[in-house]
């Protein structure tokens, strides 16, 4: 049985970046929505020797996750699960931030629950914004719903989102989705735990790809304020999600990972400041 990574929104981005490392010692299923993006990705890794196919996949669709869950399972042991896929508020409306992000981390982690075995690892990618939105902001006691009901759950947090002027809420939307992503992941480390499954999110901060290229103007401003007072490199949150899924962390889980460059610890919020 070959050792299978799953990577969604491994089509680019962080996910491309990660399909090239983790290549190294697993076979690589990519997914997204964008099946032309998929292939040259794909034909990407190929050239260079990886070994990788694409498996079109809606994450916000409980059905297409599953088929891609049992598809992964049907090639081999499922090792590790990057779930990368994410929208950021450039990309699209309130509702479907909030779809994509949280309710694709729910389906993704239940899909995968039923087929990953001792000793892998999945992980969900959250983000900075969770960190930076304030906490009255986040629904927090309605995360809750998102085990026994998520569509109840996401009515939940778009009454929230809904609260805020128009022009705020697909910023508010994600900065809840992903405060979400890292409550979610955080909780369901002990179920899976009880199958010897870790469960990490990692809450990256301003990277060069193609959403932080669409997020551009706001992140120069972000990172003036960092430590390092850069982007970070594809390959440098590529490097943690290869590390976080090996067994040298094998007694991580539970937990979010925050790599932003120093952001977070200097204390200043650029989503508060004044423009
Ligand atoms: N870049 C940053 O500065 C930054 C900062 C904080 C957090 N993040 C998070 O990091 C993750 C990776 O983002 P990235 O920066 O690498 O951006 P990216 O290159 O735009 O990657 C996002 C990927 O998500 C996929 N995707 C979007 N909606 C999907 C859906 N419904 N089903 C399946 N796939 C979907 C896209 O593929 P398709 O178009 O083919 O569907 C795309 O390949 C995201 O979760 C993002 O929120 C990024």
């Amino acid at each position: 049985m070959r050792d299978i990574c799953v990577i969604t929104g491994g089509g680019s981005g962080m996910g491309l970046a990660a399909a090239r490392l983790m290549g190294q010692n697993y076979y690589i299923i990519i997914c997204g929505r964008n099946v032309m993006k998929l292939e040259s990705a794909v034909e990407a890794l190929r050239q260079q020797g990886i070994e990788a196919e694409a498996f079109p996949c809606d994450v916000s669709d409980y059905k297409s996750v599953e088929k891609l869950a049992s598809y992964a399972k049907a090639k081999g042991r499922v090792a590790a699960v990057i779930h990368a896929a994410g929208m950021s508020p450039h990309m699209g409306e309130a509702k479907t931030i909030v779809e994509v992000n949280a309710l694709g981390t729910i389906y993704m982690n239940n899909a995968f629950y039923k087929v990953m075995e001792e000793g892998s690892c999945i992980i969900d990618v959250a983000s900075m914004s969770a960190y930076l939105t304030p906490k009255i902001v986040m629904p927090v006691r309605n995360y809750k719903y998102s085990i026994d009901n998520p569509s109840y759950f996401i009515k939940k947090i778009m009454k929230r989102v809904n609260i805020f002027p128009k022009k705020v809420q697909k910023g508010v939307a994600y900065g809840i989705s992903k405060h979400f992503v890292i409550w979610f992941a955080k909780q369901d480390a002990a179920r899976f735990g009880r199958k010897g499954v870790r469960v990490i999110s990692i809450s990256p901060g301003n990277f060069e790809t193609p959403m932080g290229e669409l997020e551009k103007e706001e992140a120069d401003t972000y990172t003036k304020y960092s430590a390092l007072k850069r982007f970070g490199h594809v390959e440098e949150i590529a490097g943690l999600f290869a590390f976080c899924s090996s067994n040298e962390a094998g007694y991580l889980t539970g937990v979010d990972i925050l790599c932003d460059g120093g952001l977070v610890a200097s204390g200043i919020n650029p989503l508060l400041r004044k423009k």
